[in-house]
């Protein structure tokens, strides 16, 4: 059992196998305090942490509850009762009021994990998981709040969320209610977050955690190319291997906050949740309103255990589906190679070509649909346009079946052209604000999913489309960021709940596909990777990690996107040169080693590069099936950075029974005068003996560890290399 509770000392001890976390209560008031969350404490004397809990006590404590209320580390702090530091949880009354306090009042520890309807979330069974629901109440308000927390046993997770339940006769307005807050000493810590742009996504930054509110945010509607749900607090001198880190990520894929706010007493609040901005809920009496999910690990040997832990947690308990733990399809997606201008015969020629090289999935992108000849027009028209595809679809998927190739469709369910028929008769089905011309981003609105006869039209034409041919992959991309929040569906007062209900609407409506089309690859995409988040990854076994394909840009992309999310959902894919996106020509050798880590696939017109680009496909086929199982099911190391030194990049895979490795070693720029470059590698079994089978050398993984290996014979900028270790006996 992961949680006991010390009625004595009232307690709460929740341990992974090597981490604890302790929530306490404070006599009386039942103040839910933060303990401590770190390396398991497998003998404590809890008498002791309960003391440290009412050190902040004032001793006259209804004249001093401000000072009080402002230093005791909290977890879940309310707002307008004297802490003034972030609050995780604010409502507005009838009566116009905004605070609000909680008290514990009961408790319940259960095996196993509910699901949290209508949200996506983590799972486990009754002997993966232990969960404890605190039940808190405000009295004045005749709120009850219900904190839980699951405890994973045999991964080093935690996962919380939050219920509140309105048992007054009024109804009340939340207007923030975050998924997690805890408070840190300070260690002098610094976070780590992912930051970027439209083809520069999830870069990572550390900067030093300074007194007063840091963090990052999206009000995008999404959770965005530029800002990440997540936060890394690490120790100033935490490396790959060494050193503390606690990493919290959000399930969810609208708006976010995630907060490290110091305090004047130099403790840290960590928090995440859907961002307070354009956020406002209405609770009538009796209902109920449950936030998403965070997840928070902690490691006590560095970044990197901490990035196994995520990619452990989500590859087990996150992804589902038929492809959970499958090989996907090795796929030919046409954008690259043709955008919008392309037809029936075209996509044939490069699925003939690309089957003859062992390509097994040919994915038709954008533009197959109403009159969509260019980005300006059409969506929501999901009607094959037959001029372009004479036959329909089932013609066009038979002919690529036929090649023993499998057939995958772009839509972008979401979104409406103002130039579209559909746009022309339901014009307010648009996100807009009555009166005011909404803003465009890519030609397009956003449909407004909170509105169920939006939902249903969108979903019955995807499910006609689908099954009017035997198309097995979906790409599901979203294009633009949301913006002039209006809802003709919603009463003025809640307007403030379209941006979480367009939420829950995605998630339904991929749910109802995923459910009606259980054998369907889906894989989300938002202008590349601007929703590559654990909630999409609950739909989704895959999701499009960025439009910028370039093999150096990619490094730097995959690698910020492989701090939290495992390889085997990283759409990587290989293209043509020069890049379209930076203009870069890189070898076609070192393009398939990069997507290798991720699920591999092309994205170029086959038909028209050279011969020896063609002749290498095949190579990179077979190694993609001899590797894949190992990349998708082994552990990551991340052994040195392009980010830290321009010359070079370099990652390995270690297999679960560390029975082989795959290293990848990118010369990004070669150097003069310098004869080789040595790596130390990761992960191995110490004791055993590894041939690398490139070299037909063995050695053992200690010294490959210890002494490392040098890298000779690359000549040239960009060029690459896989070194494959197998255990010998
Ligand atoms: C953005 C995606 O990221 C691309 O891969 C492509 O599908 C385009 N949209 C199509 O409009």
């Amino acid at each position: 059992m992961g949680i006991i509770y010390h009625e004595q000392e009232h307690i709460f001890k929740l341990d992974t196998p090597n981490t604890t976390y302790m929530i306490g209560l404070i006599d009386e008031e039942r103040f839910i305090g933060h303990v401590y969350y770190g390396k398991r404490l497998r003998d404590t004397n809890l008498s002791f942490w309960k003391q440290q809990l009412m050190g902040p006590l004032p001793s006259r404590r209804n004249r001093e509850r401000v000072s009080f209320m402002d230093a005791y580390p909290q977890e879940y702090p309310t707002h307008g009762i004297g802490d003034f530091r972030q609050s995780a949880f604010e409502v507005k009354t009838v009566s116009g009021h905004r605070a609000v306090g909680i008290t514990y009042k009961s408790h319940q520890i259960y095996a196993g994990k509910p699901k949290l309807s209508g949200l996506p979330a983590t799972f486990g069974n009754k002997e993966e998981c232990t969960t404890l629901e605190l039940l808190c109440v405000d009295q004045h308000l005749n709120l009850e709040v219900i904190l839980s927390y699951t405890v994973f046993e045999h991964i080093d997770a935690i996962t919380r969320n939050v219920k509140i339940r309105n048992q007054s006769k009024d109804s009340i307005m939340l207007t923030k209610a975050l998924s997690l807050s805890f408070d840190l000493p300070d260690k002098g810590y610094e976070m780590i977050t992912l930051h970027g742009s439209w083809a520069r996504e999830r870069q990572i930054e550390r900067r030093k955690i300074g007194h007063g509110i840091q963090g990052v945010s999206s009000i995008r509607g999404e959770s965005g190319h530029q800002e990440h749900p997540f936060i890394a607090i690490v120790s100033e001198h935490t490396t790959e291997e060494l050193g503390e880190a606690y990493g919290v990520n959000f399930v969810y894929s609208g708006n976010f906050t995630a907060v490290a706010e110091r305090s004047q007493f130099d403790l840290i609040r960590i928090q995440m949740g859907i961002n307070p901005v354009e956020f406002e809920w209405e609770l009538k009496e009796k209902e109920e309103f449950t936030t998403p999910e965070a997840v928070m690990v902690y490691s006590s040997q560095g970044i990197g255990t901490m990035t196994r832990t995520f990619h452990d947690l989500y590859r087990n308990h996150l992804i589902r589906g038929e492809y959970k733990d499958k090989k996907r399809p090795i796929l030919i997606n046409n954008w690259e190679a043709t955008y919008f201008n392309f037809t029936t015969e075209k996509l044939l020629d490069i699925a003939r070509n690309a089957s003859k090289l062992g390509i097994e999935m040919l994915v038709m992108d954008d533009g197959w649909f109403g009159k969509r000849n260019n980005d300006d027009c059409a969506l929501g028209d999901w009607v094959v346009n037959e001029e372009k595809l004479p036959g329909g679809l089932e013609y066009l998927v038979n002919e690529v079946n036929k090649l023993g190739m499998k057939f995958g469709i772009w839509f972008e369910p979401e979104m409406i052209s103002p130039d579209s028929e559909l746009y022309r008769k339901h014009p307010d089905w648009a996100i807009q604000i009555p009166g005011r011309e909404p803003s465009q981003c890519r030609q397009q609105f956003v449909l407004d999913y909170s509105r169920k006869e939006v939902r249903d039209y969108i979903y019955q034409r995807i499910s006609k489309i689908l099954h009017s041919a035997n198309i097995e992959y979906v790409k599901w991309d979203m294009n633009r960021p949301l913006c002039d929040l209006g809802s003709y569906a919603l009463e003025a007062k809640n307007q403030g709940e379209l941006s979480h209900r367009y939420v829950l609407g995605v998630y339904e409506v991929q749910e109802k596909l995923i459910t009606e089309f259980p054998h369907l690859l889906l894989e989300n995409c938002s202008g590349g990777g601007a929703r590559f988040d654990p909630g999409m990854l609950y739909y989704s076994p895959q999701i499009w990690c960025s439009d910028d394909t370039d093999a150096v840009e990619r490094l730097k992309i995959q690698r910020g996107t492989a701090m939290i999310y495992p390889i085997s959902c990283i759409g990587a894919h290989v293209s043509d040169c020069p890049n379209h996106t930076v203009g870069r020509i890189t070898p076609f050798e070192t393009r398939g080693h990069v997507a290798l880590a991720g699920t591999f696939g092309y994205e170029l017109d086959v038909t028209k590069i050279s011969k020896e680009d063609q002749e290498m496909i095949p190579k990179q086929v077979a190694l993609y099936h001899k590797h894949n199982d190992l990349i998708r099911t082994g552990d990551y190391y991340r052994i040195s950075s392009v980010l830290d030194d321009p010359c070079r990049d370099c990652y390995m895979i270690v297999a679960k029974d560390k029975s082989e490795a795959l290293v990848t070693y990118v010369q990004v720029l070669a150097r003069p005068n310098f004869q080789s470059y040595r790596i130390y590698l990761k992960g191995l079994d110490p004791d055993a003996m590894y041939s690398w089978e490139e070299m037909n050398l063995t050695q053992s993984g200690e010294a490959y560890m210890q002494a490392g290996i040098d890298i000779t014979g690359l000549w040239g900028d960009y060029k690459s290399m896989l070194i494959h270790l197998i255990r010998v006996e």
